[in-house]
């Protein structure tokens, strides 16, 4: 991409060399890598990240280390890695050189897409649960966006975890699905969220609330927050601020927060990165973490991916494979 602009029609597939392996790179061959909304943000520069231009796309992905540079051991070539998602590689493009602790072993046999899709979302879902709040066993999550990437790995890592989820979605056709999945409650936004809050919850109250969405949604959960509760903050879909009146702050002592997983992968142990990735690895390859994809396309196709990855009413993630 040369110029900041409209994610269908700013970045533009060019050929260039195959990069060669520095010391302490491995070359990867890229098997899969999704578009994500943060790559959307990245391509308009609005972003937390703007990239020094020209600059190549895409966060994470996976694929096959077929090249190693110095001081790497050779017995690297062949394996399937994860892509960890720092920001520093574009990911949409056959091969990319990356350093070798970048590239985190996956299990070949788990399905290639789901695991293109590890490095942000589940890692994601995963410290959202784990880094804010200690949860009392069967503690409920209020959630916004969960029929969102995040919001589904949230249902399910919350389920594993013993926690309960109190889910918004906009649209009630795919509360089924959510419920199914593992939610224990999906509310749908509009003026009546108290009342299906309230219908949910009983007497009980949410620990932790996680928002992707923000605006006015926010102001309707959060006096369903324990008096001192956490919002986290971690997207922001509606385009709207996050909306919170001064009396749920004031009175009943409310917590607000904001998460960015690059800033934490930045400053993380390597060895604590690593573990959560292997963790959430094996779930996926256990097909434990699974969401919907809306399709595979592969790279020539750019613009149409990127057009349907824009597109409101996609159901699922749009990826490249090859
Ligand atoms: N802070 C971090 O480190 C971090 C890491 C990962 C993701 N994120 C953020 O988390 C959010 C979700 O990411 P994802 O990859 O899980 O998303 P995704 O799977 O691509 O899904 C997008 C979700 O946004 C909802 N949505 C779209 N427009 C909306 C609107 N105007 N109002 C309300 N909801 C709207 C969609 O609702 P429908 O289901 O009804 O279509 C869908 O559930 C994004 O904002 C992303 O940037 C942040």
């Amino acid at each position: 991409m040369r110029a900041f602009g409209k994610p269908t029609t700013a970045p533009e597939l060019i050929e260039s060399a195959a990069p060669e392996p520095g010391p302490g790179q491995v070359l990867v061959a890229l098997e899969a890598a999704p578009i994500n909304p943060s790559d959307l943000l990245l391509i308009r520069g609005l972003y937390g990240h703007r990239p020094t231009l020209p600059a190549a796309l895409g966060t994470e992905g996976v694929g096959r280390i077929v090249a190693v540079g110095p001081a790497v051991d050779p017995v690297r070539i062949g394996e399937r890695v994860l892509i960890v998602p720092t920001l520093k590689h574009g990911t949409w493009q056959d091969q990319i050189a990356i350093d070798q602790d970048d590239a985190i072993v996956v299990d070949p046999a788990a399905d290639v897409l789901h695991v293109a899709m590890l490095g942000v979302n589940p890692l994601t879902a995963d410290l959202l649960l784990r880094r804010f709040v200690d949860l009392p066993p069967g503690a409920w999550i209020g959630q916004t966006g969960g029929n969102s990437a995040v919001g589904r790995y949230v249902i399910t890592l919350a389920k594993l975890a013993g926690y309960r989820t109190l889910n918004v979605v906009r649209r009630p056709e795919v509360a089924a699905e959510l419920l199914e999945l593992g939610a224990d409650a999906v509310i749908v936004s509009g003026p009546d969220l108290g009342e299906q809050s309230k219908k949910a919850l009983g007497d009980e109250r949410i620990s932790l609330l996680l928002d992707a969405t923000a605006g006015e949604v926010v102001a309707d959960l959060a006096p369903w927050l324990v008096h001192g509760g956490t919002l986290v903050s971690y997207g922001g879909m509606s385009g709207a601020p996050v909306v919170i009146r001064p009396g749920d702050l004031i009175f009943r002592d409310l917590h607000v927060r904001g998460f960015w997983q690059k800033g934490w992968l930045d400053t993380a142990p390597r060895a604590e990165f690593a573990a959560a990735y292997a963790r959430l690895a094996a779930l996926a390859a256990e097909g434990a973490l699974r969401v919907p994809i809306a399709a595979a396309y592969p790279l020539e196709k750019y613009r149409d991916a990127l057009v349907h990855a824009t597109q409101a009413d996609r159901v699922g993630k749009v990826l490249f494979a090859w």
